[in-house]
């Protein structure tokens, strides 16, 4: 299995979002890799701000669905989020809490069940010379403590990300492409590693 599939999920899905431009280049590169790519824009599933009145009222929302079974079927999960005041996205946060509150039927596992034990890299971008930094590290705890994720040792945080790309959308410093390349391939390590490893 030395092709694992990767899922690559961006925290923002804004016009011009540099998060999206490195989940991109990442992507790209994890292919060059062997591994196949799909992605999950966020933004797309339109999911209302966590209520515990409207999930009482209506349920989780249907289309978390696509999250819990794209999660499902990958082996490992890239997430290039940004940071909001040195916490991560709202997009990620609401988007994994309503997954949370996915209770199992006889149909279909709970939304846990599609996390635990999943390995993840984390990915960060902004203007800023921190590049998300502060984010991606309340990010770690709550997908290892609260998902059971495994989150790769390995992560980069891109500042100065405005200049950072050509019209291309490469990395324009190989120093910053080379710390991409490392994240993307230590989680298709581990991918690899515990896909293979006995239950
Ligand atoms: C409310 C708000 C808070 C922000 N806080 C941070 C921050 O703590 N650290 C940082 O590096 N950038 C911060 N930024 C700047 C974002 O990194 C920048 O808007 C970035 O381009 C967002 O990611 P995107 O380009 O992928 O949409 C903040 C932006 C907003 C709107």
């Amino acid at each position: 299995m030395n092709n694992p599939h990767l899922l690559v999920v961006a925290g923002s899905s804004r016009v011009g979002s540099l998060n999206l431009k490195l989940a991109r280049f990442a992507a790209s590169r994890a292919q060059a890799l062997g591994a196949q790519v799909s992605t999950l824009d966020l933004r797309e599933l339109a999911l209302p701000l966590y209520d515990a009145d409207l999930e009482s009222g209506s349920g989780v929302p249907p289309q978390i669905d696509r999250l819990q079974q794209a999660l499902l079927g990958c082996d490992g999960v890239l997430l290039v989020s940004p940071e909001y005041n040195g916490f991560p996205a709202p997009l990620v946060i609401n988007a994994f809490d309503w997954l949370s509150r996915v209770r199992a039927t006889p149909t279909r596992g709970a939304g846990l069940d599609a996390t635990a034990g999943k390995p993840v890299a984390l990915l960060a971008a902004s203007p800023g010379a921190g590049g998300g930094l502060r984010g991606m590290n309340y990010l770690r705890q709550y997908l290892q403590m609260a998902f059971a994720m495994i989150v790769a040792p390995k992560q980069f945080a891109l500042g100065r990300a405005a200049d950072a790309f050509d019209a291309a959308g490469n990395l324009r410093d190989p120093a910053s492409a080379q710390a991409v390349d490392g994240v993307v391939a230590s989680l298709r390590r581990l991918a690899i590693a515990l896909k293979a490893a006995p239950d």
